[in-house]
């Protein structure tokens, strides 16, 4: 099974949900692969945000080794389950999905694993403090586990 996490520019929350769903992987001892990107090329290349990292850290977690990059219509084909982290986010990749003929029933809501009749999206911590990253960690370690437990 291999799961890809997507946000909008790949140096906050699924940097944090690729490494947390790494962990639930070795936890629970399944036989699953995890990668992360993002829509957005703006910080290709580069480590998570100081911010995601020293959260990650603080639950020891280290996602320092992570490089960002961004979605590219392979994605589709080589990953089993692709999670949006927000709603904004799972319609930009069915856009992306539906005229490039890729399966777009691949693409779910993240949080919905654990609330499959709910809509929680997970919020985007970019312009938020150290708190915001510490709910944006909660809910991902929560969404983990859901996903973890469904496999
Ligand atoms: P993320 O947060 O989608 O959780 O990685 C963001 C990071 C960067 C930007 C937006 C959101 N940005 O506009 O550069």
């Amino acid at each position: 099974m291999k799961i890809l996490m997507v946000c909008l520019g790949n140096i906050c929350r699924s940097p944090l949900a690729e490494e947390v769903m790494r962990s639930k992987i070795e936890k629970y001892g399944l036989n699953a692969e995890v990668d992360s990107c993002g829509l957005g090329g703006w910080h290709v290349g580069e480590p998570p945000d100081d911010r995601a990292q020293r959260t990650a850290l603080k639950h020891g977690l280290n996602i320092s080794h992570q490089k960002c990059r961004k979605i590219t219509l392979n994605d589709f084909d080589d990953f089993d389950v692709i999670y949006a982290m927000d709603n904004e986010i799972f319609r930009n990749l069915s856009q992306i999905a539906i005229p490039a003929r890729k399966p777009q029933e691949k693409i779910k809501l993240f949080m919905n694993e654990l609330y499959p009749n709910e809509n929680r999206p997970v919020p985007d911590p970019y312009s938020g403090g150290m708190s915001q990253f510490e709910e944006v960690w909660k809910m991902i370690d929560a969404g983990c586990e859901g996903i973890a437990k469904r496999m």
